[in-house]
């Protein structure tokens, strides 16, 4: 099936992803210079894209910058004047990414900004940032769930919250596993089930990255 699956993603991302130079030099750019690849897909990013595009996005918060890869979807979506904030913990690969994002044209609406994920989103709190109308969570998936409960603390009405790699090849069901990952996941889950500030879905993905899945959440009371 896997073969299938690439084939599939490969037949669709060839006709709806088109060939661009920038985004080819996001990915070959981190590979050389030894980041993990684990960006999200080019069928993938361009649901970054026109998630963006739908909810009319001007403040995007990315959690887990990478290379950029996903960074220049979503800020392509973006207004001239939109601003999109992405939080990496590793210079290499926020240095990386720097230079993806400036080569894509995005260096004027796009902050990479360097530290631990809670941290960042603590001090956007404090400092009292306009809440973000798009958040990606992709960055360490032991604190997914944290991660999540200080997105809302930035969001508003209608904010849309996205959080990847959710389904972990289908071991998110494991209730008694021991992997910090799916525990993380989990508890997620467990909080919004609870949650009645956030409508939400999650959608199982196949791909040219084998089988996850990411949350859908909708922020439906402030
Ligand atoms: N969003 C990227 C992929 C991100 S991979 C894309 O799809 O193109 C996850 C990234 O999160 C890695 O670069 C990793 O260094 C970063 N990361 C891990 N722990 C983090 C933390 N605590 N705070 C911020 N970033 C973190
Ligand atoms: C990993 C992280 C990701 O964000 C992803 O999409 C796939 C894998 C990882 O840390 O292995
Ligand atoms: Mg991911």
């Amino acid at each position: 099936m896997e073969s299938l699956w690439n084939q599939v993603d490969e037949y669709f991302g060839g006709h709806l992803t088109p060939q661009d130079h920038a985004l080819e030099e996001a990915l070959a750019t981190s590979a050389a210079a030894g980041l993990p690849a684990i960006a999200v897909t080019a069928t993938q990013g361009k649901l970054l894209e026109v998630l963006a595009r739908i909810t009319g996005a001007r403040r995007i918060l990315e959690l887990g910058t990478l290379g950029g890869y996903s960074t220049i979807w979503m800020g392509r979506a973006l207004p001239p004047d939109g601003d999109l904030v992405t939080v990496e913990i590793d210079p290499a690969h926020a240095a990386v990414a720097r230079r993806n994002i400036d080569r894509a044209g995005l260096s004027d609406r796009v902050r990479v900004v360097l530290g631990p994920a809670s941290d960042i989103l603590a001090t956007l709190a404090t400092d009292g940032s306009e809440p973000f109308d798009l958040i990606f969570i992709d960055a360490d998936k032991p604190r997914i769930d944290a991660y999540f409960e200080a997105s809302l603390k930035l969001s508003r009405l209608g904010t849309v919250i996205i959080v990847d790699n959710v389904v972990r090849k289908g071991d998110v069901i494991d209730a008694a596993s021991d992997d910090a990952s799916v525990r993380g996941v989990r508890r997620l889950v467990d909080l919004l089930s609870r949650e009645s500030r956030v409508s939400s879905t999650a959608v199982q993905t196949v791909g040219s990255k084998g089988y996850d899945g990411f949350i859908l959440a909708l922020v439906v009371q402030p």
